[in-house]
């Protein structure tokens, strides 16, 4: 016993992986991990995170609907995930009458939640590896096609028989390493998940854009679900028949809350990161990509930022296209001085020069320069790519041109995206950002990757903004009721607009000039990532590698923890009401709190109330809404969101600055209670302490 444990210590000391607390785990593997885990502070055996003989944790999380995680904290399919997770379909139940978005929403009995057509979650049966059966029939020599077709044959031999084996599962073969390793995924899909509750967004959304990715943050981001089955308990359609879903497994509550270096770990599924890449490609992300698209937002949320803080109705009718703009924006701004600020492309080039030396006369060689030549190729293919995305892939009403020319034909569904465009629509800002992104376009592309097309107008034009002034005054797509009056007979109209031909010259080039060259060099480079990710870990065998996030459940631990952001600073990593009534002001849309939440602090006795949490856990995009899990299996938390300093853990994890921030449990159960006035839910949670 005492040699094993000797040895497992030693295995564990050898296979770290670069900086404590980094890393994505696979749940299959944890055993690798969970000595690790352990001597951090975890109580918990590998076979409690994941097994596939007993009901284990990873049975009381699921992916929600295709880009969040949410997890199961009752054993009659009560769910919660982020209300900014839950907010498509809070929006879609509410109108000038039932404002919940506004409001909240609460379900007072069963009868009252309301159903989510086409809203799924999915709960992992089980996750295999598969490589060896989806590379048999792989032969030396084969081309890269041939291998691909054994892959696939293979694959869809392995789903099929997957999800033969019972109702409502789906299953997915995945490449790990860029395709080193496969494994084969089996979810059970249910379809009747219905909304249980959800806070106002002055909770939800607390601090909107200005303080998202933020710390101090105050967010009560957050949202219940309840998950419905058919009286077997399997997945079904929506039915009124049908009944709560019993889980395996739902999480117990822990009410003791977090300390400045409690253990904890996140269960769920970050959806992309590239840890492995080259310098190279380091590089374009840091200095290329995120700094120029980063200008091309700046100058778009000006515009709307102008127009929105003028008019009550414009604020509420882009504020989410706001928000959606802003989001990505706020973290290409961190993750760019992240990765300056940790030197990153400098340490990979040192590594590689490393890698080089000792991968000479291996299959190795040269793969490293390989790689450089492919991007040197590709990126200045890619860079106009982006620019198109954009730049003319943000104008609106080209956008809108392109719908109504693929509904033509169905005239409800068509009617349908033109009513909800003209609800959401500011022409003033559209045209301004016209010009604003064109002229950038034209200033900053090099003249060989501008579009014959797009030079001939703009010459004959003489300028972006009379170019701009033409297109709106002749384009019929500025008028709704002419766009609604469009028929299957207008096809000829459409495709003659001004705005429908720009959106469609540009679509061409794209098509033609980009395309082919970005698809081509992205296979080759994937191709090539195979072996340099082989490499990578051939050369440090001692090192521990988990496969880049893909959207998969992964185990992330690490510890409660502040962070110093700048010199002379210190975040604690802890925050409460006291500091949303510190926030409060009802001339700021963002920290307007409800007149609830105001009197309920000025009676006293929650001053100390906890709201949200920083740890070390390494989470991506995608984490939104996971469990956040401390030493003893309880939840103690709801992950949303990452400060922006640390956001460039999608390429480089820095143990110092990447923090995950989560909602604190007790705030969830401070506002059913208080705000939601809905306790009657703590009947069916399970209470650890
Ligand atoms: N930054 C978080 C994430 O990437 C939350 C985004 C939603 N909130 C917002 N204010 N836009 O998803
Ligand atoms: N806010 C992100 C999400 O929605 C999480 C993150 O990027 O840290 O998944």
């Amino acid at each position: 016993m005492k040699r094993k444990l000797l040895a497992l210590t030693l295995a564990t000391a050898l296979f770290q992986p670069l900086h404590a607390d980094e890393g994505m785990w696979l749940p299959a593997l944890i055993s690798q991990r969970i000595a690790d885990m352990q001597d951090k502070g975890c109580r918990l055996s590998a076979e409690d995170i994941y097994s596939v003989n007993q009901a284990s944790l990873k049975d009381a999380v699921v992916l929600f609907g295709s880009g969040c995680t949410g997890e199961l904290i009752s054993d009659e399919g009560l769910l919660v995930t982020n209300h900014h997770c839950g907010y498509g379909q809070i929006q879609r139940h509410s109108s000038v009458e039932h404002d919940y978005l506004k409001d909240g929403f609460w379900a007072m009995r069963r009868n009252e939640e309301l159903p989510n057509p086409g809203l799924t979650v999915s709960f992992l049966e089980r996750m295999d590896d598969v490589t060896a059966a989806v590379l048999n029939g792989v032969l030396p020599g084969m081309s890269e096609a041939q291998r691909d077709s054994v892959v696939k044959v293979r694959s869809a031999e392995l789903t099929h028989q997957a999800t033969a084996e019972g109702k409502g599962l789906t299953a997915r073969v995945e490449p790990l390493f860029y395709g080193n390793q496969y494994f084969l995924y089996v979810y059970r899909v249910f379809r009747d998940v219905r909304l249980v509750g959800a806070p106002p967004s002055s909770i939800g959304k607390f601090g909107g854009d200005t303080d998202n990715w933020m710390w101090p943050r105050h967010t009560g981001d957050f949202s219940l679900f309840r998950i419905y089955a058919d009286k077997d308990n399997n997945p079904a359609d929506y039915s009124e028949d049908n009944v709560p879903y019993r889980p395996k497994r739902s999480f117990r509550i822990s009410r003791k809350g977090v300390q400045e270096g409690d253990f904890t770990f996140v269960y769920g599924c970050p959806g992309s990161t590239r840890e492995y890449v080259t310098s190279d490609e380091v590089r374009y992300i840091g200095e290329v990509s995120d700094p120029q698209k980063i200008a091309l937002r700046t100058l778009r949320l000006n515009v709307q930022k102008k127009y929105m803080s003028q008019d009550q109705a414009v604020r509420i009718q882009y504020s989410s296209k706001n928000a959606s703009v802003a989001n990505a924006w706020k973290k290409w701004q961190g993750e760019a001085r992240g990765i300056a600020k940790m030197n990153t492309v400098a340490e990979k080039q040192a590594y590689e020069q490393r890698f080089r030396q000792w991968a000479r006369g291996t299959r190795y060689e040269g793969l490293v320069e390989k790689l450089g030549d492919l991007y040197a190729r590709r990126n200045p293919y890619y860079l106009a790519y982006e620019y198109y995305m954009e730049t003319v892939r943000t104008i609106e009403l080209l956008q809108l041109t392109a719908a109504v020319q693929s509904k033509l034909s169905d005239k409800k569904a068509k009617d349908a995206q033109v009513e909800a465009f003209f609800k959401d629509y500011y022409q003033p800002i559209d045209e301004e950002i016209f010009a604003a992104v064109m002229e950038a376009f034209d200033q900053h592309l090099p003249e060989s990757f501008k579009p014959a097309w797009f030079k001939e107008k703009l010459a004959a034009y003489g300028s972006v903004a009379t170019w701009r002034d033409d297109l709106f005054a002749r384009s019929l797509f500025t008028d709704k009721e002419k766009v609604l009056n469009l028929t299957e007979e207008d096809l000829d109209r459409v495709e003659n607009d001004p705005a429908w031909e720009m959106y469609n010259a540009f679509l061409q080039w794209y098509a033609e000039e980009l395309r082919p060259v970005i698809s081509e060099t992205t296979r080759a480079i994937t191709l090539a990532y195979r072996d340099y990710m082989q490499g990578q870990m051939d050369f440090e065998p001692g090192k521990a590698f988990y496969p880049d996030a893909n959207l998969t459940l992964r185990v992330a631990y690490g510890h409660v923890r502040g962070y110093a952001p700048a010199d002379g600073v210190y975040y604690r990593p802890v925050s409460t009401l006291k500091g949303i009534i510190e926030k409060d002001n009802p001339d700021i849309f963002d920290y307007n709190i409800p007149q609830t939440l105001r009197d309920i602090y000025a009676a006293g006795g929650h001053d100390s109330q906890p709201v949200c949490f920083l740890a070390t856990n390494h989470t991506s995009g995608g984490n939104s809404g996971s469990p956040v899990i401390n030493a003893d299996g309880d939840l103690v938390g709801i992950n949303f969101d990452r400060v922006w300093e640390g956001t460039m853990s999608d390429i480089v994890y820095d143990p110092e600055i990447c923090r995950n921030i989560s909602l604190d449990i007790r705030y969830l159960l401070f506002n059913i209670e208080h705000i939601g006035h809905a306790s009657y839910l703590f009947d069916e949670m399970k209470f650890a302490d």
